[in-house]
């Protein structure tokens, strides 16, 4: 069993921290491991964002978002999770590009710790940029800037750096003349294709993290499938992480809105609100 060690919510993303000593050991930067809190629940996957060999732990961040994730932010620490299966798909390239720039957008903020911290180890200046609809809503922050050589911020409201997105700090930063060699975005698809037609008019490779609907994780069920490139990969095992100037992403919105209807009736089911986004508008 997996006890969940530390806990802790900002806003709806749940800090969890999770003994899994296997997989801390062998965890590289870019990779993720499959969930599931009971035996009766979806499998999930989430991307590892630290580990520890020491204490044998993994952390992740969880975006409550759904049935499953609202599952993971009800457990308690010192609960077990009924299995967490990793480390999954292919770890990122790290090598000496140069400038990287790194862009993460809810979950993605956490997700990105790893790469960046990979990257700075092999000699790259890296620039993280973050992005959240308030100020409130970053986390990780101390974590990203040991690791990074800059970060930004950017914000819906304007309440801390700069009012807009990722991909609006990296047009800012072009028309400075920064030179990137290298970008990785992890968030949700909208913002990896908003991204990634940021880079694309300049050339910048870039990658990203594609959150397909994994079933098994292994390459098996073809849950995952994307088309990159005009080639069908399998997300789970020949990614997570492509080329965002070739994937389609018109497809990825598709697959990934198909459960869509029954997902809202079981969650409204549950008859469950943000208690946290309740608080910030001021209605509790
Ligand atoms: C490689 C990878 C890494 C990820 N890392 C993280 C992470 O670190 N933190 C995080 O919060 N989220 C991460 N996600 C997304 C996360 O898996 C989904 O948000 C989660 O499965 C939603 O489940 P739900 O039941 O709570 O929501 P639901 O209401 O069931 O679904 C909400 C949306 O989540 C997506 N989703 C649902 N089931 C799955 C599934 N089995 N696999 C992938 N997407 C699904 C669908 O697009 C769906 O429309 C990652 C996804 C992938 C593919
Ligand atoms: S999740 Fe089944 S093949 Fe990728």
């Amino acid at each position: 069993m997996y006890e969940l060690v530390e806990k802790s919510e900002i806003f709806n993303v749940h800090k969890m921290v999770i003994k899994a000593p296997g997989i801390a050991d062998s965890m590289k930067p870019g990779q993720f491991c499959i969930i599931m809190a009971t035996e009766f629940s979806e499998r999930i996957p989430m991307t590892v964002s630290d580990w520890s060999t020491d204490t044998g732990t993994i952390t992740i961040y969880a975006l409550e978002l759904g049935i499953s994730t609202l599952e993971l932010a009800r457990m308690k620490v010192g609960g077990s999770l009924y299995a967490v299966t990793g480390p999954l798909g292919t770890p990122s390239e790290i090598r000496h590009y140069g400038t990287v720039v790194l862009g993460g957008g809810c979950y993605g903020i956490g997700g990105i710790y790893p790469i960046a911290k990979a990257c700075k180890e092999a000699g790259n200046e890296v620039i993280s940029i973050v992005e959240a609809r308030y100020s409130p809503m970053f986390y990780h922050e101390k974590e990203l800037q040991q690791v990074s050589n800059q970060v930004f911020y950017a914000t819906s409201d304007g309440s801390r750096g700069k009012k807009g997105k990722v991909e609006d700090v990296i047009a800012e930063m072009l028309e400075r003349g920064a030179r990137v060699d290298q970008a990785f975005f992890m968030g949700c698809t909208q913002m990896l294709e908003r991204c990634s037609e940021a880079t694309r008019p300049i050339g910048i490779p870039t990658k990203v993290a594609l959150n397909s609907i994994m079933l098994d994780g292994t390459g098996m069920c073809g849950a995952c499938r994307v088309t990159v490139g005009g080639e069908t990969k399998f997300a789970c095992v020949d990614g997570p992480e492509f080329d965002g100037h070739k994937v389609d992403w018109r497809e990825l919105q598709q697959r990934k809105s198909a459960y869509t209807e029954q997902e809202a009736v079981v969650y409204q089911s549950l008859s469950h609100e943000c208690l946290a986004e309740k608080k910030l508008r001021g209605e509790l």
